[in-house]
């Protein structure tokens, strides 16, 4: 298994100076030359891509006749059409390279005109872009003023005029030129008619992946989109600019020297980004979950010592005793995974941890400790408010170490010691599995810091051994999906619902309630049990269901007490209960169970039971349960 300090993607963290903005936009890139036909590559490439959310998409091709471009707004079956009906569809199919793009509208409404691929003045050099180039407007009254016209509102067409205003027969060097002229982040894939079979790509502040195939090459802005080609892949840095040509890559930084990346392996199966017969990605991706989570704990629990071997973090035994107090930053589900870290780290380690949203750590000039460790988690690596809270870290001088998933991400490579989850691709926009790997990283964090300080041997090989069994725990829960799929549907007719928990099941209140409202629309929110008399109980009424976790553990019966107090007032209650307790049972409308286990560790059969619950409701509500409305994958913007 691939660590931390043995990625050759890792590098140190990049100087001040170096850093890009983290305006970035959320559309996907596709480019290929090679052996093959452009065409299918390219729109299956798209295909891929999908999960990020978009509004438009467009291909180009470069033939003999020029460059060809097909875009249109709406989803990628619609452009596919497009291209099959086109009566020059032989030309469109016999290129051997291509680029192509799926766009979320910023600059401009989602119409054809404004999504990519863009040209140049002359239509001999075509890009895809993704970031925003912020002096475009001035760029823009230049080219005006020498009576340039733009078809489109977007800064992208304004970078291909640049490009092809530099070009004289050496594509590499006009992208380097008007790169060296542009204020803003790229993430950028050109070809030029007059150089077939050649693409150059550059990078700043926005992924480029650069596949290595037999006579080909696929690139893309993520790793999804060229696992069915190869697994060999080149992770561009900020300010890298390739020229590729068939399998051959030449990799420059904007000063022209030649700069050697290493290879990596994506060690994602070309199936594994794909459905695998399920309905929807969200549901397969719960169902991957006991295996996602034995891949995250695969030889990092050493169950005769009582610990956890995390050698991505880097850290000796009397550095983790060091560490008075541990800081967890990240967004949305990742932090609420977060808080159950900070539960634990207490719990086992009996030193301070906070979680805070990472919007908020990165501009309120937090106060960081020199015996403080940062932690930033995210499953993509590129949401933009936890990497400016990972670079604030860095700059006030503290340790920082990140929780990933996708490897070679800008967090991953910004952060000197760190925690791949190896979850697996996560395609569906709501987090699912990320979120019980993460949950199993940090049990295991909390479980080698709590060994530097205060548990024994004994305790530790109790924990390590809970930490082992999540797998089967999550595979109970996944058993009961067909009951769960029957209790969904008394609750899939309500328009609100609360979740309510304490303890370790307080953060999966919130997450719970956060998949809910996320992919079926309903109005949902998670409170610690004990807040509801603090206000929100004047809204239960029939009308008003309330989700109750109450396994076994410190506080049931307060618990207990909250439900009768929502039944009093009519709202209809379902309980997530430790299976064969009678007493929480007969306390519930409607039950769902899950194995007996420690209260650290039934987080997570807890958390799988809501996920499928919010899924079967969404399902039941007819909602787009992979593509939430308003929602993208990766919120690589602020
Ligand atoms: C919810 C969800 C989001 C993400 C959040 C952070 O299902 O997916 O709340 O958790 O946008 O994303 P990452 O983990 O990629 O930083």
């Amino acid at each position: 298994m691939k660590r931390w300090n043995e990625t050759s993607n890792h590098k140190p963290p990049q100087s001040q100076k170096s850093k890009p903005p983290l305006i970035i936009i959320m559309c996907g890139i596709v480019g290929y030359t090679g052996k093959r036909a452009a065409m299918p590559v390219l729109v299956s490439g798209l295909k891929k891509l999908e999960y990020r959310g978009y509004d438009s998409a467009g291909v180009a091709v470069a033939s003999q006749e020029g460059i060809l471009i097909r875009k249109q707004s709406g989803k990628v079956a619609g452009l596919d059409q497009l291209i099959h009906d086109d009566p020059i569809r032989a030309t469109l199919s016999g290129s051997h390279s291509g680029i192509a793009h799926t766009r979320w509208a910023t600059h401009g409404p989602p119409t054809t005109d404004n999504a990519h691929p863009h040209l140049g003045p002359n239509g001999r050099i075509a890009l895809v872009h993704n970031g925003i180039i912020e002096n475009h407007n001035a760029l823009r009254d230049r080219f005006k003023a020498d009576g340039h016209t733009f078809h489109s509102e977007t800064d992208s067409e304004v970078l291909a005029h640049l490009i092809e205003s530099h070009y004289q027969g050496d594509l590499l060097q006009a992208v380097t030129q008007a790169l060296r002229e542009v204020e803003g982040t790229y993430g950028l894939t050109c070809m030029s008619a007059d150089e077939l079979g050649v693409l150059v790509v550059a990078r700043r502040g926005s992924p480029i992946v650069i596949g290595l195939g037999d006579d080909e090459t696929i690139v893309a802005s993520d790793a999804s989109a060229i696992i069915t080609y190869t697994r060999q892949a080149i992770y561009l840095d900020d300010h890298d600019i390739a020229r590729i040509e068939g399998s051959h890559v030449d990799i420059r930084s904007l000063d022209s020297s030649s700069v050697t990346r290493t290879p990596a392996e994506i060690d994602w199966s070309p199936g594994a980004a794909e459905k695998g017969g399920y309905e929807h990605y969200m549901l397969k991706e719960i169902f991957d979950q006991p295996e996602a989570i034995r891949n995250t704990i695969r030889g990092r629990i050493d169950t005769g010592r009582g610990t956890a071997i995390l050698s991505g973090l880097n850290l000796t035994p009397r550095e983790l005793v060091d560490i008075q107090r541990l800081l967890i930053v990240g967004c949305g589900t990742s932090m609420n995974a977060g808080l159950i870290g900070e539960y634990a780290v207490e719990d086992f380690a009996g030193i301070p941890a906070e979680v805070e949203q990472a919007a908020e750590f990165r501009y309120r000039n937090p106060i960081v400790g020199s015996r403080d460790m940062v932690l930033a988690i995210s499953q993509s690596g590129e949401t933009a408010d936890t990497l400016a809270a990972v670079r604030e870290a860095v700059d006030k001088g503290s340790l920082v170490a990140a929780l990933v998933n996708v490897v070679g991400s800008t967090i991953a490579r910004e952060t000197g010691r760190g925690i791949y989850l190896h979850a697996g691709p996560e395609i569906s926009v709501a987090s699912t599995k990320a979120f019980t790997s993460q949950v199993s990283v940090l049990l295991m964090i909390a479980l080698k810091i709590a060994r530097a300080h205060r548990l024994s041997r004994e305790e530790g090989i109790q924990i390590a051994q809970e930490i082992e069994k999540l797998p089967e725990l999550v595979e109970a829960v996944l058993a009961s999906n067909d009951q769960l799929a029957e209790v969904a549907a008394h609750y899939a007719g309500y328009n609100n619902a609360f979740y309510i928990g304490r303890g370790y099941m307080f953060p999966v209140a919130l997450e719970g309630a956060l998949k809910l409202k996320e992919i079926s629309y309903i109005h949902a929110e998670g409170y610690h049990s004990a807040e509801l008399k603090h206000g929100p109980i004047a809204l239960l009424e029939e009308g008003m269901p309330v989700i109750a976790l109450l396994n076994e553990g410190p506080g049931q019966d307060k618990s207990l007490s909250n439900v009768a107090e929502c039944k009093a007032r009519s709202a209809p209650v379902l309980g997530v209960v430790t299976q064969g307790d009678d007493e929480a049972r007969q306390a519930c409308d409607h039950v769902i169970e899950i194995p007996s286990c420690p209260h650290y560790s039934a987080v997570v059969p807890a958390a799988v039971a809501l996920q499928l619950f919010a899924y079967h409701v969404a399902r039941i509500r007819g909602c787009a349960i992979d593509q939430p409305r308003n929602l993208a994958k990766s919120v690589t913007v602020e």
